[in-house]
């Protein structure tokens, strides 16, 4: 249970909310510069927000106490700014950060296109996330976790009929976000290959997806010599995991396959990382984990798109069985590779789903997602992931998801000057720009990559600075992001 908060949906008149709802907890109305909402407020709102200064802006909020029988009822003025889909995200989310630790916060809808109400449904559950261990107290124990107040139990949207729709799509979203994130926080001693392939398998038989897994024992009379090698040094061994999504009533026979990164944990490999670099790494599969989340909820969101997903799942740990830099290793298809560096090892896996999907998927379209260089980070910092892509097409397709979405891209050049940095002279590619002269790690990555899409259009994210936070803030809680997840969802609604 990632999101504790339940909801409902009502279409009662934010004049009285407060009267039915505010001895339960918080009631939020919405309010925009010039709007003065219609609640009974023992000052009116105008000089209320005069006094307070308040803008209008998206994540600002005024605490109003009203009178409520012998109590109080606490009216949250909310700004929604330009009533957008980010601004409206974001005031949902500063709203159940406020309702932290009450049974309910109840939200009256501003005036918004529904795309906007779902996002503000999705901020007020993403905002309420937590990441709990199976089997943890939640900080009952005394001594244990004490002090770290529980998220708002549950939030009631009041608005016209015509949100409801919205307000549950955006629940969906919401919680498809959750579970990548469940996946992603979930420690590597726990999340071995074979578990996150039992997930997913879960995960399938929840949402009605197909679902195959390739062992190491099929993995290797299958030919994927990349999953193998980077999964040999480990006591986990590695998996491939096949989704797929087929629409009742499909739009067209348009497939899109989605490939997605695995790691259940990467430390390198005997390119050993320090342990500054390698304390992170158990969200080395957010890529994968995001592939797995989207599929669980297509059939809820009504996609009319035939999906695939792909993910292709080892742990990279260094041990007598480990790959060493300078093996060469033989992938899918028959392409042989050079390894200089076992800690570009995402590409090595990913190389292999790739040259799977070409060879027997017969996609439209392929998208890989993957935390898969720290150089990203350098380059776009932590509020863009990158998109690299051999279309135009489906570069802006990406980027208009991502604008929508929240999940903000930015596209990054494949520069065919760098392509020589990968020539091998003992293989038909190396795995890393071994000399270094050509820089531009995340480039070289994407050019790696593209080599085993063939011809199709294919488009490669790279969320390694996006898929992961160090503070609560907004709709993030430290940890995982569940970057993507948003993202994909909103390409295959367009798509
Ligand atoms: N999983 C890492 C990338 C990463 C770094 C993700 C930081 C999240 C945070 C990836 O496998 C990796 O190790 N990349 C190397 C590539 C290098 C060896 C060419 C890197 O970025 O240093
Ligand atoms: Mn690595
Ligand atoms: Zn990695």
């Amino acid at each position: 249970m990632p999101i504790d908060t339940s909801t409902s949906f009502e279409t009662t008149p934010a004049a009285e909310l407060a009267e039915r709802y505010g001895a339960a907890g918080p009631v939020a109305v919405p309010y925009d510069a010039d709007l003065a909402p219609g609640v009974p407020l023992p000052v009116a709102a105008e000089a209320l927000l005069r006094e307070y200064d308040a803008k209008g802006e998206a994540g600002e909020i005024v605490e109003v106490p009203a009178p409520l029988g012998d109590g109080v009822a606490r009216i949250l003025l909310y700004g929604v700014g330009d009533a957008g889909p980010r601004a409206l995200r974001k005031a949902a989310a500063a709203l159940a950060r406020r309702a932290k630790g009450r049974d309910e916060l109840t939200i009256a809808l501003p005036e918004a296109e529904p795309a906007a109400w779902a996002a503000l449904a999705e901020g007020a559950l993403l905002a309420a996330y937590a990441f709990r261990m199976l089997g943890s107290t939640g900080g009952t124990t005394p001594g244990v976790g004490e002090g770290r107040s529980k998220p708002v139990g549950r939030v009631r949207f009041a608005g016209p009929d015509a949100a409801r729709e919205p307000v549950r799509r955006g629940e969906v979203t919401a919680r498809a976000v959750a579970l990548n994130r469940d996946l992603a926080n979930t420690p590597s001693s726990i999340k071995s290959p074979a578990w996150l392939a039992g997930r997913a398998a879960e995960i399938a038989g929840e949402a009605g997806l197909g679902v195959e897994v390739w062992d190491a024992e099929r993995l290797a009379a299958d030919g994927f010599g990349g999953i193998l090698a980077v999964g040999r040094g480990s006591a986990n061994p590695p998996r491939l995991i096949k989704l797929e999504y087929r629409p009742a009533d499909p739009a067209d026979d348009r497939h899109v396959v989605l490939v997605g990164k695995g790691i259940t944990f990467d430390s390198g490999g005997l390119s050993l990382k320090p342990n500054d670099n390698m304390k992170f790494q158990k969200t080395d599969m957010a890529g994968g984990g995001a592939v797995i989340a989207v599929m669980s909820a297509l059939a809820a969101l009504g996609c009319r798109t035939r999906v695939t997903g792909l993910v292709a799942s080892a742990e990279n740990m260094p041990s007598g069985s480990a790959q060493r830099p300078s093996d060469v290793i033989t992938h899918f298809g028959g392409r042989t590779v050079e390894v200089l560096n076992t800690d570009a090892e995402g590409r090595l896996v990913l190389a292999d789903a790739l040259a799977y999907a070409d060879a027997r998927l017969d996609p439209d379209v392929i998208v890989d997602v993957a935390t898969l260089t720290g150089a990203i980070g350098i380059a776009l910092g932590r509020e863009y992931g990158a998109v690299f892509a051999s279309s135009d097409e489906v570069a802006d397709d990406l980027l208009r998801a991502g604008e929508a979405s929240g999940d903000r891209l930015w596209r990054m050049p494949l520069v065919e000057d760098y392509r020589p940095a990968l020539d091998s002279a003992v293989a038909d590619l190396a795995n890393i720009d071994a000399g270094g002269e050509f820089g531009a790690g995340s480039i070289t990555a994407a050019l790696f990559l593209r080599e085993f899409a063939g011809e199709r259009p294919w488009a490669h994210l790279d969320i390694a600075a996006v898929g992961r936070t160090t503070s609560d803030e907004g709709i993030n809680s430290k940890g995982a992001t569940g970057y993507g997840v948003r993202l994909l969802l909103a390409y295959l609604a367009g798509a």
